[in-house]
């Protein structure tokens, strides 16, 4: 069974660096046309990630790379998975420009096994089912999978 988390947000403001991450992100990402990436609002995700307990990070499809860009900021130890080639290429030259110490990977997150500490991710509603039956299927124990529903909407599912 299903059963969410409340989650709570930071009380603290977006820094300047992490704006600038956001605004590039975004500006690179236009010339991409691919129906699968919608981006997810940075600001509300950040303030998301700057709360909880900092370890290895995991963001399954992750676009531009700037929410795994912003978890490194935070002091995550974070990487990205991305199929779509040409974002996996872009979010690379964007986290390498901003000197993050974060990687992005080419694949299939539902063919990996990604053993992490905290996961993020932001799929279609119909999708959301699969990823949940995915990460109890390959999640560490304590583990969490944050799913990304909407601006006002994130939601938070441990691995017991
Ligand atoms: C809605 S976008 C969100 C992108 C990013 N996480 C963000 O918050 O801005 C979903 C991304 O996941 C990628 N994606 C979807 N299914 C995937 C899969 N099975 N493996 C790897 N990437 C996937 C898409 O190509 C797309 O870039």
């Amino acid at each position: 069974m299903t059963e969410y988390v409340m989650l709570h947000l930071a009380d603290e403001q977006v820094p300047p660096d992490a704006e600038r991450l956001i605004a590039e992100g975004l500006e690179r990402v236009k010339g991409i046309n691919w129906f699968d990436f919608v981006a997810s609002d940075y600001q509300v995700v950040y303030t998301v990630l700057a709360a909880l307990q900092r370890g290895r990070f995991c963001e399954w499809g992750s676009g531009m790379g700037v929410v795994t860009g912003l978890a490194a900021m935070l002091g995550y130890d974070a990487y990205g998975v991305e199929f779509h080639e040409p974002l996996v290429e872009r979010s690379k030259a964007l986290l390498r420009d901003f000197k993050l110490s974060c990687r992005v990977e080419l694949g299939d997150y539902l063919e990996r096994e990604d053993q992490a500490d905290l996961y993020f991710a932001y799929c279609w509603p119909n999708r959301v089912m699969q990823l949940e039956e995915h990460f109890h299927k390959v999640a560490p124990r304590g583990s969490r999978l944050l799913v990304y529903y909407g601006r006002n909407d994130v939601r938070c599912l441990p691995k017991q």
